[in-house]
């Protein structure tokens, strides 16, 4: 059985590993992490993640998307962080409501659930709203804040 301390220690080892350093208790935490996502293997949990935009080319544009994984969060699947606007990111689950299937990265303004082919919205009007394809409720959305000044995109996990 795990003690607390070993519990945390792990975490600061898989935190190292994928270069995001945390600050526990709702401080800042900075992500300095690029491709480390599909790898969960941490227990964050009720944690403010930070993202720097500028390291993120893919984000770079309107419409423009990663995916992440940070620890056991979200079932320990990948969230979906796309730029809806100049100024806005907004971060949806990539696990669907319907059976658990996978939600592939965005194109064309939607995501689609690689097992049944549920469609999800991923603009501002309809951001991860069942918009199509199989029936279901709409993905989870994490709240998720830009600082223009610092370059700085904040997701509460
Ligand atoms: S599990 Fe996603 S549409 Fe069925």
């Amino acid at each position: 059985m795990k003690t607390k301390e070993s519990s945390i220690v792990n975490r600061r080892n898989f935190m190292k590993t994928i270069g995001i350093l945390p600050v526990v208790s709702g401080a800042a935490i900075v992500a300095l992490c690029q491709g480390c996502s599909d790898s969960p293997t941490s227990t964050l949990s009720g944690e403010t993640i930070t993202i720097t935009l500028a390291n993120e080319s893919s984000l770079q544009s309107i419409g423009g998307s990663i995916r992440r994984t940070f620890g056991n969060n979200n079932n320990g699947l990948p969230v979906i962080v796309i730029r809806t606007a100049q100024d806005k990111f907004r971060t949806m689950s990539s696990y669907c409501p319907h059976e658990g299937g996978s939600v592939a990265s965005p194109s064309g303004g939607k995501a689609i659930c690689s097992k049944h082919g549920a469609q999800f919205g991923t603009s501002e009007g309809n951001f991860a709203q069942n918009i199509g394809g199989e029936s279901t409720s709409s993905l989870q959305e994490f709240i998720t804040t830009y600082n223009s000044s610092t370059g700085i995109i904040s997701i509460s996990i």
